[in-house]
């Protein structure tokens, strides 16, 4: 069994839902998994926690969740290394902004500088074809899950 932290950075609501479904899976095959809507450095740093997975929407030109920020901010700061961690990027987005899935691309550039290790390749889900992220997670999370 693994300790997950989904870490999940939403604005209105679609990266949250996303979160939800992903967890539903990691925990229905045996895993302990926990979600945070507003995490801090603590949610990563935490000797007892295997896995990270952030999921995250975009807003703005790419940038981060407001949710997320003081994470990413932290994180920038004190730098703490994880590479006992393993960790995987699910970003929403919407492929008409030429900044597609930016934040996602963000988190996973830090999570490999802090030397986590990535245990699937980042998931994007594009809005134009999904308009319901929840499918696409599960699918996606289905397949993460059994990497573990
Ligand atoms: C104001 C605004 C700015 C956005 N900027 C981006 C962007 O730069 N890149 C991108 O891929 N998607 C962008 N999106 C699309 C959202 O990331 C996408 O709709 C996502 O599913 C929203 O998830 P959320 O409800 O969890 O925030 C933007 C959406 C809005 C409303």
């Amino acid at each position: 069994m693994a300790n997950i932290n989904i870490l999940v950075g939403s604005v209105t609501g679609k990266a949250l839902s996303a979160g939800s479904a992903i967890q539903e899976v990691f925990n229905g095959q045996g895993h302990h998994a926990q979600l945070f809507a507003n995490a801090a450095i603590e949610q990563v740093t935490d000797e007892a926690v295997d896995v990270l997975l952030i999921v995250t929407s975009s807003t703005g030109q790419g940038d981060l969740p407001a949710s997320l920020v003081p994470l990413y901010a932290q994180l920038q700061s004190e730098f703490p290394l994880i590479p006992n961690k393993k960790f995987a990027v699910v970003a929403l987005g919407d492929s008409s902004y030429s900044t597609f899935c930016q934040a996602g691309a963000t988190m996973e550039e830090l999570m490999f500088e802090l030397q986590g290790q990535a245990l699937c390749e980042r998931f994007n889900i594009d809005a134009c074809e999904h308009f319901n992220p929840l499918d696409a997670a599960r699918g996606w999370a289905l397949d993460c899950v059994k990497r573990l």
